[in-house]
């Protein structure tokens, strides 16, 4: 779906498809350099992180494993509480492997701060980050990004895999959501 099918629904784009599928190119080459001769795994949280797993995936020159989890955080289900259950666990054992993390936004960071510690005990040989964008006015914890996209203002945003009520998740671009649409 293009950002001008929903043209009345947004008030304004923040990312074209063009610019992300620029960035993601530029973060792929950086993984390329960086785990040259290494056997990668990249894990995604269903499913807001599927576009850009999708994309990262297919942009990388170099063979990549690609798995997913599925979790629900407790508590109101607007806001992230930081306590998360799993739904769907990886297929992938992760001991000693390179890991990364695909995710596609950060809002205040507590997903990944619970998803990195959740990890990071299961034995990687490495185990790094990548989201594609970032609300840093939003953020509750910091968390450790190595590839990162772009910081987008604290509003209430929609496409490339971000929803309302699960829908626009399939907009190829990133817009703002117009009040209308949700008050
Ligand atoms: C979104 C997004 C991140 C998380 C970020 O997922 O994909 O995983 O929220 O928020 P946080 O930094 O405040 O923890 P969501 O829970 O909306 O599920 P979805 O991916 O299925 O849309």
């Amino acid at each position: 779906m293009e950002l001008a099918d929903v043209a009345d629904d947004i008030t304004e784009v923040l990312l074209t498809q063009e610019q992300i599928h620029a960035k993601i190119a530029e973060l792929a080459r950086r993984i390329e350099k960086d785990y040259a001769g290494e056997n990668v795994l990249l894990v995604a949280v269903l499913k807001g992180a599927v576009m850009v797993m999708a994309d990262l995936a297919r942009e990388l020159k170099m063979h990549v494993e690609i798995d997913f989890m599925s979790v629900s955080s407790y508590g109101m289900s607007t806001e992230s509480s930081g306590v998360v259950r799993i739904l769907k666990d990886l297929d992938a054992d992760l001991t000693g492997r390179h890991v990364i993390i695909v995710e596609d936004i950060i809002d205040s960071g507590l997903t990944l701060a619970w998803l990195r510690a959740n990890l990071e005990s299961r034995g990687p040989a490495s185990l790094q980050i990548l989201a594609l964008l970032r609300k840093p006015a939003a953020a509750k914890v910091d968390v450790d990004v190595r590839y990162f996209g772009f910081d987008i203002p604290n509003a209430f945003v929609v496409g490339y895999g971000l929803d309302y009520a699960e829908k626009y998740r399939n907009l190829r671009g990133v817009a703002v959501l117009a009040p209308h649409v949700y008050e």
